[in-house]
């Protein structure tokens, strides 16, 4: 019997992307893709909220990039739809119909909003509204579960409120969401400070903070034996330096190994030995990564052919959605 739950996820096509977004996200999709049925969407709209991160060269290239990544990370391609958000409109469309429900002030609320808003001199509607084309882009699929790192918490529980809002005002229309998030790895941090959450955008500025998907072994293994720990030798979970659980953390969602057993391997080691063998195993598991997006991207028409077709796939469900909200709210 075919899954009958959905999942939604999607990786906004800028900067470069991390380990944060493989073990928060993308190693996530894969693990759980036989459960569901799966939509998985690069949302380049989103992309254009930062305009000075933005060339449209450049965008149209990341939008292959990460769909790529997908497939490259795991993703079958044949049973997930792979797709862009613009070129499904009904995303922008139901975006404007949730703005007309959304209270501003949940949308000022948003810490990611007010980090990102204190960083930039001016400041675009698109970065406060954020939120609402996301919450436009799960409720579209009628989305069981949004897998995603931690960071994006706040964000789902706006589209649930969101959500109940509509359906409250409107009558039943939405089906309400749940987040899927990892109860270790949802929040890697950088390796240059770990009191930061790696990013995309810091990655660009800092050589030292982040292991990118695509970053060769040498540099991977620089970069971490280069990572911030402490002069302790702490090794266990609930007890080590911020730096040193960042390390642990990776490597136990990368091997999959148990915890007792980590802290056993590790004890009285000393962080040299933590880190060249963190080094090892995000090496390994980023291998075949790499050698799958070198093989996709060695012909450009793969990845048109897998967007065109997800597109194709995705735009009936979300008109159907549309179809139910026009009705819903007397549009057309
Ligand atoms: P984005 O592009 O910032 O990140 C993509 C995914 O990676 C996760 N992530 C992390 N996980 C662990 N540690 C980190 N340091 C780390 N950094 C990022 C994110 O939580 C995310 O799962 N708003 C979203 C994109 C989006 C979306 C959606 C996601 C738009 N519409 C609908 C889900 C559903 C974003 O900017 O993710």
């Amino acid at each position: 019997m075919p899954p009958s739950e959905r999942v939604f996820s999607g990786v906004q096509p800028t900067g470069k992307l991390h380990l944060g977004n493989y073990v928060g996200a993308l190693s996530q999709w894969a693990a759980n893709q036989d459960d569901y049925e799966n939509v998985f969407c690069v949302v380049d709209l989103h992309a254009l909220t930062i305009p000075e991160a933005i060339d449209p060269k450049v965008l149209r290239a990341k939008n292959r990039e990460v769909a790529a990544l997908y497939v490259a990370a795991g993703i079958d391609p044949d049973s997930a739809t792979i797709f862009l958000q613009s070129q499904v409109p009904q995303h922008a469309e139901l975006a404007w119909v949730l703005n007309c429900v959304t209270p501003l002030g949940w949308l000022e609320r948003m810490t990611q909003f007010k980090a990102k808003s204190g960083t930039t001199e001016s400041i675009g509607t698109g970065l406060l509204d954020y939120p609402v084309l996301m919450a436009a882009d799960i409720l579209l699929y009628d989305t069981n579960f949004v897998p995603v790192g931690d960071d994006q918490r706040q964000h789902i529980e706006l589209t649930r409120d969101v959500a109940l809002r509509f359906n409250h005002m409107f009558g039943d229309t939405f089906v309400i969401p749940e987040p899927l998030i990892r109860s270790s790895g949802a929040r890697i941090m950088g390796f240059d400070d770990p009191t930061q959450k790696m990013s995309k955008s810091i990655g660009e500025q800092k050589g030292t903070h982040s292991v990118g998907l695509l970053d060769p072994p040498d540099t991977i293994r620089k970069i971490i034996m280069r990572a911030a720990t402490d002069s302790g030798r702490d090794v266990h979970f609930d007890t080590a330096a911020p730096g040193v659980l960042n390390l642990l953390s990776i490597y136990e969602v990368l091997t999959g190994e148990k915890r007792a057993d980590i802290e056993a391997r590790f004890d009285g080691q000393g962080y040299g030995v933590l880190k060249r063998t963190v080094a090892d195993a995000v090496i390994a598991a980023l291998e075949p990564l790499q050698a799958r997006y070198a093989e996709l991207t060695a012909d450009p028409a793969t990845i048109e052919e897998i967007l065109r077709r997800g597109a194709e796939r995705a735009a009936p469900i979300a008109e159907r959605t549309m179809e139910r909200v026009r009705a819903a709210t007397g549009l057309g």
